[in-house]
């Protein structure tokens, strides 16, 4: 099978926001605790950091995380985790049915965040909470000194502000779980007069608006039509979170829900221009898709976990090599829609759905999704460009003309490289890719594939099996500017090639 992919160096989607790489950590099962903060762990430093976690971290370039929540986040007292330890309570965590024993809170989460060269996004609970406990935690996170709450930061060993940028307001708000739901009137009153407070402390900051927690939502659009009629003024995100599974054991459709995602994003943008142009507004409404991942291979095993102890093992998934595959697809997505997609954070980051876990008594280790996510985190970055793809497609129960080839080219800039992600989601054929581009190209710096395991094998803390390889010279030419890569079935590709000056 043959795709050609035209590119332009004049045509780009978008410059890449950074922060489209983001993650998150939810105060649940074994993210913090026994996750990034294991004071007895033999790598951990002075603060109980974890540092083999830090550095796979380091190794991914997170550039923002989000947190603490999360379903978490809707009954949390920030105030709890703040000044000496010992006088912390213990609280039930009742979105999880856990219990928190606050040892980790503001404070050292953003020694944390320090250490592992990430920005926060901070959440504010919108469940149990409102207004007043937001614009306090506004002040004591950025307000300089001399008031209470940022005198009180001080008191507690922090001297400088700690300027957090991005914030959300509250979590997956139209979900009927989530503690302290609210409808969407209810919601979007209270996200406009809490997004105003905020940024009366300080309006340096950005932030993020919920909107519908999947596209299945019964009441997605109405929803996002109503949040945006009250906050359009006052925010500059709207969020979606979506997670997929392939429960039904289908491959094909399984490795078609990027394309779902896709449909997703385009539905929120023209949400969003609708209520631009009802409002008259020159604003553009930018997104944050803020959880997005593979979910449903530990559901049986969280079901059956005792409640009311503390970090569980809960929603601890095994990703197998198909589901790399479709975070490379889902990757692919974001970066196509990078022109309205700012922001994305990988729900989540260490040991709950997530591509780093780690051992109690041992390593922390690579999930076959850690390596899709961090070479696009690590080359994926400069100018996304606009491509015209001709690839065949095949359809499915709920989706049709599905292109068998997922594909982004990226210039960038700083390294003088034109990068090709691409996904081949052919069962038995390969795909020979040909780019067609006015770019002046000079030579393949690196081609890498991931391809040729069972869909099903996994990683683990003593093997590495699923990981990119090397290709081969014959399977990537550069010739008179044209260049041809030959993907496997099932592959995920990444191909750097220089630019000349
Ligand atoms: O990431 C796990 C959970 O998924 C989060 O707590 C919630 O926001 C979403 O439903």
């Amino acid at each position: 099978m043959k795709a050609t992919i035209r590119v332009s160096k004049y045509q780009k989607i978008s410059t890449i926001d950074r922060r489209i790489y983001g993650s998150f950590i939810e105060h649940m099962g074994r993210a913090v605790y026994e996750g990034i903060y294991q004071p007895d762990h033999e790598t951990s430093e002075e603060n109980g950091f974890r540092q083999d976690v830090v550095d796979l971290v380091k190794e991914l370039q997170v550039p923002i995380v989000r947190y603490p929540g999360g379903n978490f986040l809707s009954g949390y007292n920030w105030e709890d985790g703040i000044g000496p330890k010992e006088e912390r309570p213990r609280r039930l965590d009742l979105a999880w049915q856990t219990v928190e024993t606050n040892e980790v809170g503001l404070d050292e989460y953003m020694e944390w965040s320090k250490e592992s060269n990430t920005e926060v996004n901070m959440a504010v609970n919108l469940g149990t909470r409102g207004l007043d406990a937001a614009r306090n935690l506004v002040e004591y996170c950025n307000f300089e000194g001399g008031t209470y709450w940022s005198d009180l930061r001080k008191e507690n060993g922090h001297e400088e502000p700690y300027a957090i940028k991005t914030w959300c307001l509250g979590n997956e708000m139209d979900g009927d779980w989530q503690i302290g739901h609210k409808n969407a009137e209810e919601y979007g009153r209270l996200a406009e007069e809490t997004a105003k407070a905020m940024k009366l402390v300080d309006d340096s900051i950005e932030l993020v608006v919920c909107g519908s927690s999947s596209s299945s939502r019964p009441t997605f659009v109405d929803w996002e039509l109503t949040v945006l009629d009250h906050t359009y003024d006052y925010v500059d995100y709207l969020s979606l979170h979506q997670y997929y599974d392939n429960k039904t054991n289908d491959l094909a459709s399984f490795l078609a829900k990027s394309e779902d995602m896709d449909r997703f994003i385009k539905s929120v943008v023209a949400i969003c221009d609708t209520v631009k142009a009802k409002k008259h507004s020159k604003k553009t409404m930018m997104l944050s898709f803020d959880e997005w991942n593979v979910w449903y291979h530990s559901n049986e095993e969280t079901a059956a976990q005792e409640p009311w102890t503390v970090a569980p093992h809960i929603l601890e998934d095994i990703y197998n090599f198909e589901d790399a595959l479709l975070i490379g697809s889902m990757l692919i997505t974001l970066l196509k829609n990078s022109d309205r997609v700012k922001i994305a954070c990988l729900a989540q980051l260490v040991n709950v759905i997530a591509p780093i876990m780690t051992e109690k008594d041992g390593v922390a280790w690579k999930q076959t999704i850690f390596y899709p996510f961090q070479q696009a985190s690590v080359y994926g970055n400069g100018e996304a460009l606009t491509t015209l793809v001709n690839v065949p497609t095949y359809d499915t129960e709920k989706i049709e003309a599905v292109p068998y080839l997922d594909s982004i080219v990226i210039h960038n800039i700083e390294r003088n490289e034109l990068v090709l992600f691409s996904t081949n989601k052919h069962q038995s054929e390969s795909i020979d890719v040909s780019i067609d581009t006015d770019f002046n190209l000079s030579h393949v710096i690196e081609s890498t594939q991931m391809t040729g395991y069972d869909v099903k094998i996994v990683n683990g803390p003593n093997e590495q099996k699923v990981r990119p390889k090397t290709m081969s010279t014959e399977q990537v030419v550069v010739n008179n500017g044209c260049v041809t890569i030959k993907t496997e079935p099932l592959s995920w590709n990444m191909t750097r090639i220089k630019i000349k000056d």
